[in-house]
């Protein structure tokens, strides 16, 4: 079976209503990236980035998986499908994606402060400041804030050495190492981008271009890959 390995970004959630980073002046919900996505301000301010994460959370709750995310759980019928994702939603896994490996964190589980194997899955939208982990410190959001480490980025590499096919849905390809993962792909192997942003990719092989939205497009790529037609 031909592995297929996707990377996504917050565009495949954008038509579900997750809005994306960069659409607004450099805000994400009103809150400048630094006061709320980094670990300095969760050292300065740990209610406020709980209670940010907390708003993210609440809205998974009322979001559902949109036709791109669909759409690739029906080429598993067909593929070795595994997905890498920039986003820290749960979209893929609610529309019945098998293989998901999220890189930037995941919004529903929080972590330990002291030891980073203590992953738990949160109950509800709500973390609370004061809840603690099994050894007896404060939990913090599961997600890789900027500026520190991406513990899967190696896994990623890997996957992506070894893709038939590499597609990449809705990603300004702005935030590294993720961004950098497309340079793995073998220079045999075809590159998709879908995004209607999209830039050249100076050095990418077998380039694909497809500037528009996933929610449509995804889909007629899908069953062009099922329907077994050349690659052009
Ligand atoms: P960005 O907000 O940087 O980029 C979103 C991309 O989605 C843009 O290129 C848009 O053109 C595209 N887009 C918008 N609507 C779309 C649609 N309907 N269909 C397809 N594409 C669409 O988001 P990411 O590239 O995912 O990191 O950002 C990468 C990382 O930076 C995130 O994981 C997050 C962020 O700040 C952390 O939280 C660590």
């Amino acid at each position: 079976m031909q592995r297929i390995v996707i990377l996504t970004g917050a565009g495949i959630s954008a038509e579900s209503g997750i809005r994306t980073f960069r659409d607004s002046n450099g805000l994400w919900e009103e809150h400048r990236i630094e006061d709320v996505a980094t670990f300095e301000a969760w050292q300065r301010n740990p209610r406020l980035v709980i209670d940010f994460y907390n708003q993210r959370r609440k809205q998974l709750y009322e979001v559902k998986p949109n036709a791109g995310h669909k759409a690739l759980v029906e080429l598993e019928k067909a593929f070795d499908v595994r997905i890498i994702t920039q986003n820290v939603d749960d979209l893929h896994e609610k529309a019945g994606s098998k293989h998901v490996m999220h890189l930037h964190g995941e919004l529903k589980k929080v972590r330990s402060t002291v030891d980073d194997s203590l992953i738990y899955t949160l109950n509800g939208w709500e973390q609370k400041l004061g809840d603690l982990c099994e050894k007896g410190s404060q939990l913090r959001p599961h997600i890789v804030w900027f500026g520190e480490a991406v513990p899967m980025i190696e896994p990623a590499m890997a996957l992506t050495s070894e893709a038939d096919i590499f597609i990449v849905i809705g990603t300004s390809l702005n935030v590294y190492p993720a961004a950098g993962l497309v340079y793995h792909v073998k220079k045999t192997t075809p590159v998709f981008l879908i995004d209607p942003q999209a830039e050249m990719l100076a050095g990418v092989k077998n380039l694909k271009i497809i500037r528009e939205p996933a929610g449509t497009r995804v889909p007629k790529l899908v069953k062009h890959l099922m329907d077994g037609q050349p690659i052009v």
